[in-house]
This record gives structure tokens, sequence and C-alpha cells, in this order.
């Protein structure tokens, strides 16, 4: 199996991307893109500061590398609070999340990032927190047990998650903003390739900047990593700035196509097409025949891919579209489905 760790354009965090945090815009006027979100998020928190209050909690979804995290000490530096960072896994017993609830300060932004892997003891403490600032306390055990209800301070609690439908109802309901976060166009990452470049000291053509973009996969943290892999060419070619060939050459050399796609997303969409007859088939069954795991294949390829119009789901599963063929240089014939006979056909064998 591939390891994701490996792969230069997954949009999973990697151990090199050591100036992440440098790249981080740190204002909500430097953050490209999301005009919804900013605009909705700007009212919000002048609302909130207005009144001298907590803004409400902010649950923020999308796929990885699209700024979720970033956004949240925006957030926190906007609002000019203290944030406290951690994530769902690493909260293991409620007596965790019970000592960093009781240790926040008023105002203070509590981050947990991969939400939706808390576990349920520890989410059931956060329920009375997020509602009313308190947290129910068992004191001793057996029939001398006793509650204590303990206020906590107001805090705005912001969680981040690639998977939005993996949260409890009752945690969901609780937040009281919640924002989905797009993949980017290539005028915006273009912007944040420029941007980036002129914090890094790199020289880049705006044809090359726009070239690179066009290959991200709508994913600013993609966008970094491969400005910096470019880079990597242009010094080892004796160049002190980034041209338009060299970062075709470059692309090229990494098995990035002009549209972004790599190894595992050909290999993907070649298990649907040459295994499946183009599909309907299953997300397990694509794992199972592709070697990628599904988990990674829903939350880091697809996102990409439908919105390339490449590939659809369907009640009986993932089929391959004309354009993935095209693409490929696959003969598409009529024999395979169309999305009018699947949606004739969206009855019992419903898939996840
Ligand atoms: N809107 C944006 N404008 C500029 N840079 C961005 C934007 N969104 C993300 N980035 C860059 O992409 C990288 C990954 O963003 P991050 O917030 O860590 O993504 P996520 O938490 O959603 O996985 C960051 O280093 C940041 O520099
Ligand atoms: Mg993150």
């Amino acid at each position: 199996m591939f390891n994701e760790e490996e792969r230069l354009i997954t949009s999973a965090k990697i151990e090199n991307d050591d100036n992440e945090n440098l790249l981080r815009p740190k204002n909500l006027s430097d953050y490209i893109g999301q005009q919804k979100i900013k605009s909705n998020l700007n009212v919000f928190m002048h609302s909130a500061k207005k009144r001298g209050e907590a803004l409400d909690h902010v649950l923020l979804y999308g796929p990885p590398g699209l700024g979720k995290t970033t956004l949240s000490h925006i957030i926190a530096n906007e609002m000019g609070a203290e944030i406290r960072i951690t994530s769902g896994p690493a909260i293991e017993r409620a007596g965790d999340l019970a000592a960093i609830l009781t240790n926040l300060s008023d105002n203070s932004i509590l981050f947990i990032d991969e939400i939706h892997r808390l576990n349920h003891s520890v989410e059931e403490i956060l329920y009375p927190a997020m509602e009313d600032y308190s947290l129910d306390m068992v004191l001793g055990k057996g029939p001398s047990a006793r509650t204590i209800r303990l206020s906590l301070p107001k805090f705005t609690l912001v969680g981040a998650t690639t998977r939005a439908g993996m949260l409890s109802s009752p945690l969901r309901d609780r937040f009281g903003v919640m924002f989905r976060l797009e993949l980017y166009n290539e005028k915006e990452l273009t912007a944040i390739i420029t941007r980036s470049a002129s914090i890094l000291n790199i020289n880049i053509d705006a044809q090359a900047a726009q070239e690179i973009a066009r290959r991200s996969r709508g994913t600013p943290r993609i966008a970094n990593r491969l400005l910096k892999r470019v880079r990597d060419f242009a010094e080892y070619e004796g160049s002190d700035i980034i041209t338009l060939v060299i970062a075709k050459k470059a692309l090229e050399c990494m098995e990035v196509d002009e549209l972004g796609l790599d190894n595992i997303d050909r290999k993907i969409l070649l298990t649907i097409i040459d295994k499946f007859n183009g599909g309907p088939v299953g997300l397990d069954t694509i794992s199972a025949a592709s070697g990628e795991e599904a988990i990674t294949i829903e939350d880091v390829y697809e996102p990409y891919l439908l919105q390339l119009g490449f590939i659809t789901r369907t009640p009986r599963g993932r089929i391959c579209l004309k354009r993935a063929y095209e693409h490929l240089g696959k003969c598409y014939t009529s024999q395979q489905p169309t999305l009018f006979d699947l949606q004739q056909d969206n009855g019992n064998n419903a898939e996840k």
C-alpha cells in the first residue's frame, strides 16, 4: 500500500511541512478565498466583541488542507483571545477534558481538531459545557456519591473535522455556527502561492504560479508544498526564479499531471474503469481492489475527483464519468450506465 506520508500531493500534513505556521495568514483580511465564511464570521465576531461576550461555538468542516486550523487561529487573533489547542484522539478520558475546561480563561478559544474522533464519555462532558458553561462532576462512589456542578469560564469551542457526518447529532446541534470550507479556485490558489512565495523569498513568474495553482487540487496546503518542491528544482537547475518552463518540468518529474492528479488518483480511476467497467462500485470494493484505505479515498481523493466531474456518487456506488475516460485516454462506450439509469435504481441497495 502506498504510504500517505510519501505522497507528494497528499493534503494530510506530513513531517516536513516545517514552515506551515509561517505561511498561515494571521488576520481575516489575509485569508484568501472562502468569501462567504469570512463575511459571516466578521459579522459574528464584531457583534460578540461589541457585546463583550464569547463568540458562539463554531464548527469548521471540509477536506484536509483547506484552512481549518488557520481559521481557528485567526478567530482567536481577531477576538484578541487566548487559544488552547487539542484534538479528539488526544483527549482520552473525561477527566482530561475536565482539566482543560477548568483551566480556560474567560472568552478564550478551545480548538478541538478532528472533533469527530472524541470518544463518547468525553463528548458527554462537552454538552453542558457548551450549553451552560458548566461541568458536572461526580464525587465519591456508590450510594454516597454525589454530583456537583461547577461553572466554567465563558469560552468558544472551535471544532474542526473532515467529516461532519460522523459527528453525533447532539454535539452538532450545540454549535451555533457551522462553516463548510470549499475547495479553492485557480485564482485564489495563485494568490496563495504568490503570497507564500514572497514570505519564503522565492522568485516566481506569474505564469508559473498559475501553473502550480492549477495542479494543486483546490487545496492551499498542496499549493504551498508544490511551490517548495518546484523551488528545489529551480535551485538545482541554478535558476533564481521559477519560470513556467521550470514549473512544468518539475511537476512532470513529480508525476503531478495538468489537473494535479497523481498515481493514486489514476489508480483509483483505473480500478473503477478497468476492473468494474466504470462502476457503479462500492467504496469498500474500490478500497480492496486498489489497496487504498476507504476513509482516505473518501476524505482525500474523492472531493477533488467529484469536483472535476470525474466520478459521481450514486446509491449503488461510485461511477466514473466520461471526462475521466477522456483524461486517461480511455475509450468511453455507451455500455457504461448513465446517471439516469442509476437514478431509476436508488431503491433498496443504497450504499453508504
Ligand atoms: N485561505 C487561505 N489563505 C492562505 N493560506 C491558506 C489558506 N487556507 C490555508 N492556507 C495555508 O494552507 C496550509 C494548511 O492550512 P490548515 O489550516 O492547516 O488546513 P486544515 O487545518 O484545514 O487541514 C496553511 O499553512 C496555510 O498557510
Ligand atoms: Mg488542521
